[in-house]
């Protein structure tokens, strides 16, 4: 079989921002439905600090931890030592997943472990949201001599906010 196609997704701010206090810097309903229709059925990979700010496992996908901390563990997800074997893990399937897709993984956060998974994203899915919100996490943009953006899909959430999910592939 041929390896899963490793995807970052990440909701980032005009000014970089993606986090704050450890939670996202922003309610936007549809940007949670997107998350939710493009991760569900497939397996999630994130930092442990992300883990704690979502505070459970989310339905219908296999949720992989990367911590450095072998002593932890939470009841519905399994922990991983580095963002690489997170990566092993999710490729070879589980059989407490078998509905789980091993077609495309997502890492979905923070920036700890973006920075982690970049060598080996084949895709990023981006929100681009239109806000410049306080915050004390940051991510860059993708490096455009790497990144190339195939689609763009501008929108205007119900709150009134903007945001475009922007669909990146490695050049
Ligand atoms: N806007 C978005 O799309 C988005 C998405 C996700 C999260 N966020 C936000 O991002 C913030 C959290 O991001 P963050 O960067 O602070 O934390 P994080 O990446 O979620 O988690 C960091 C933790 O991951 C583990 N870790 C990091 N690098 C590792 C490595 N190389 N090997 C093994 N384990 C490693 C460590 O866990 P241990 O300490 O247990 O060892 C570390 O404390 C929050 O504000 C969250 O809301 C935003």
């Amino acid at each position: 079989m041929s390896s899963p196609r490793v995807t970052l997704l990440i909701a980032r701010a005009r000014n970089g921002v993606i986090g704050h206090g450890n939670a996202l810097p922003w309610h936007i309903p549809e940007e949670l439905q997107h998350f939710k229709r493009t991760t569900t059925g497939h397996a999630l990979i994130m930092g442990r600090l992300t883990w704690d700010s979502i505070g459970r496992p989310l339905p219908g996908r296999r949720t992989l931890v990367v911590s450095r901390n072998r002593e932890w563990s939470a009841t519905g997800c399994e922990r991983a030592d580095s963002v690489a074997d997170a990566i092993a893990m999710a490729a070879a399937g589980s059989p407490e997943h078998p509905d789980i897709s091993r077609d495309e993984i997502f890492v979905v956060g923070g920036a700890q472990i973006y920075l982690a998974a970049l060598p080996h994203a084949q895709r990023i899915l981006m929100t681009e949201v239109d806000l410049e919100p306080d915050g004390d996490v940051h991510l860059d943009a993708p490096d455009p001599q790497q990144w190339r953006a195939v689609t763009r899909e501008a929108r205007t959430s119900s709150i009134g906010v903007g945001f475009e999910i922007v669909d990146y592939r490695r050049i």
